[in-house]
């Protein structure tokens, strides 16, 4: 049987059964994520331990993790909205792959996890992460981001005390945090570094701010070696879309509205999920315990640009399109109540200390972003049924719509929602 150069066994029954998951290596090659050793359970002692591993960043490290050979992974998943097992199921199979239905706020189940499967490391990616959402109900948000924390620390440290020699001194817990804790800055202002001051300014990066604190807390206070991750925002394949990017290519694709908040001149760091992955390794592996790492992908972006490139990409690529200029399709609406206007990160910290780097060009990382998207049209059709409409009716009904900025603000009649349809 042939081995593919991850040294992985390229298994082609299993690929025709499989035919939509080709991404196992990354680089479409067959090997499903089999290990060469395939019915080996790959020792306890250096595997990890995912939460939110089923979602848009948690899926991705996965399939990264599984793919570089780095062991074992247990997924604890509550699967909600947001959550997707079909992200993994090029992986479903693979031995040292397992995933596990549940909650972090379960004390117990986090509790009897950690004792059985023994891990190395805990990558708490687990969260709700969505801001209009956190604007329409925060209680999620304060219960999984900070209750879900707590107890994810709470049993990581006794987890951590019943620990002894090499097993203890290899132990990490790294916490996956948001650059929205430091607020927002000015077109001119510097930007965030670790020790910018926290000032966060929605539910979503309020409940972040606190897991955060707690996270050092438990550091000082009890020794737990833990780190923590600030990053910009991600964009890639399996991002759900309520987010921006894959929202636009989903409603552009379909002719419906392309909803810009405000003026549209809002600036986010846009980094690729492949890159932000690979940040997370490096500080797992080589990381100071206790020190906070910003990962940024250096491609300062305003909204409006990001969405008039996404139209550019897809007048490219789906030439036969009757939507065409997609552009025509941006419609100005009321603005998210107290949105911040620009997020840039400073990651000279990671690349000094751990040589880490973005490699992916915004414009290349969104070209095979809107790629994946056109190519698993049935994926994102499996996450917009349902549910997903009535958030879509939710978040955008009654807000006013305009052709121009300033439209909005002496705002038509029309309800964005009714031109989304
Ligand atoms: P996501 O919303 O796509 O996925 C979250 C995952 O967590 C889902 O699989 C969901 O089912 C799971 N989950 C939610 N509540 C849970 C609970 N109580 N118990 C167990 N599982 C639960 O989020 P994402 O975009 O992949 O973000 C992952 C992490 O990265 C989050 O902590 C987020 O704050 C952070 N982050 C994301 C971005 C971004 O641009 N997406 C940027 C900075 C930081
Ligand atoms: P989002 O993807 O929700 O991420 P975050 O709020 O965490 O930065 O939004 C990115 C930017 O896009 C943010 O400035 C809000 C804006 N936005 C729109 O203009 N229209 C939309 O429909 C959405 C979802 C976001």
């Amino acid at each position: 049987m042939a081995v593919c150069k991850l040294g992985r066994v390229q298994c082609w029954e299993a690929f025709v059964s499989f035919l939509p998951i080709l991404s196992a290596c990354g680089d479409g090659c067959y090997c499903m994520g089999l290990d060469r050793k395939t019915k080996k359970t790959v020792d306890g002692a250096g595997s990890i331990l995912v939460t939110g591993g089923a979602g848009f960043i948690g899926s991705n490290f996965v399939l990264d993790w599984l793919a570089a050979g780095g062991g074992s992974v247990v997924n604890l998943d509550k699967l909600t909205y947001a959550g997707n097992p079909a992200n993994l199921a090029s992986v479903a199979v693979d031995p040292a792959y397992s995933f596990v239905h549940g909650d972090i706020c379960d004390v117990e189940l986090v509790a009897s996890l950690l004792r059985e499967h023994r891990p190395r490391a805990v990558i708490h990616f687990a969260a709700e992460s969505h801001v209009d959402r956190s604007i329409v109900g925060p209680e999620a948000f304060l219960r999984t981001n900070i209750d879900g924390t707590f107890t994810l620390l709470r049993a990581a440290r006794e987890y951590y005390d019943s620990l002894a020699g090499e097993e203890r001194e290899r132990f990490r817990f790294l916490h996956v945090s948001t650059d929205e804790v430091y607020g927002t800055l000015t077109p001119e202002a510097p930007a965030f570094h670790e020790d910018t001051p926290y000032a966060p300014n929605s539910p979503y990066a309020a409940s972040k701010a606190s897991s955060d604190h707690l996270v050092r807390a438990w550091v000082h206070t009890y020794g737990l070696p833990a780190m923590i991750t600030n990053c910009s925002n991600n964009y890639g394949p399996y991002q759900f879309p309520e987010k921006l990017i894959p929202l636009m290519i989903a409603n552009a694709q379909q002719g419906k509205a392309l909803p810009v908040y405000g003026d549209g001149q809002q600036v986010r760091d846009w980094l690729y999920v492949g890159d932000h992955c690979r940040a997370l390794r490096t500080v797992l592996e080589r990381g100071r315990v206790g020190e906070t790492y910003n990962v940024g992908g250096g491609n300062q972006r305003s909204n409006l640009e990001v969405v008039t490139t996404v139209c550019a990409l897809l007048d490219e690529m789906v030439q036969e399109s009757k939507f065409k200029p997609h552009r025509q399709l941006v419609k100005y609406v009321t603005d998210r109540p107290g949105h911040d206007r620009r997020y840039a990160i400073d990651a000279r910290k990671l690349e000094g200390e751990l040589g880490w780097r973005a490699e992916e060009s915004f414009e290349a990382g969104l070209r095979k972003t809107v790629e994946w998207y056109l190519a698993n049209a049935a994926w994102v059709e499996g996450v917009t049924s349902g549910t997903y409409q009535q958030w879509m009716k939710q978040n955008y009904a009654g807000r006013e719509v305009g052709d121009s900025a300033s439209a909005v603000a002496k705002p038509k009649t029309t309800a964005v929602a009714e031109s989304m349809r």
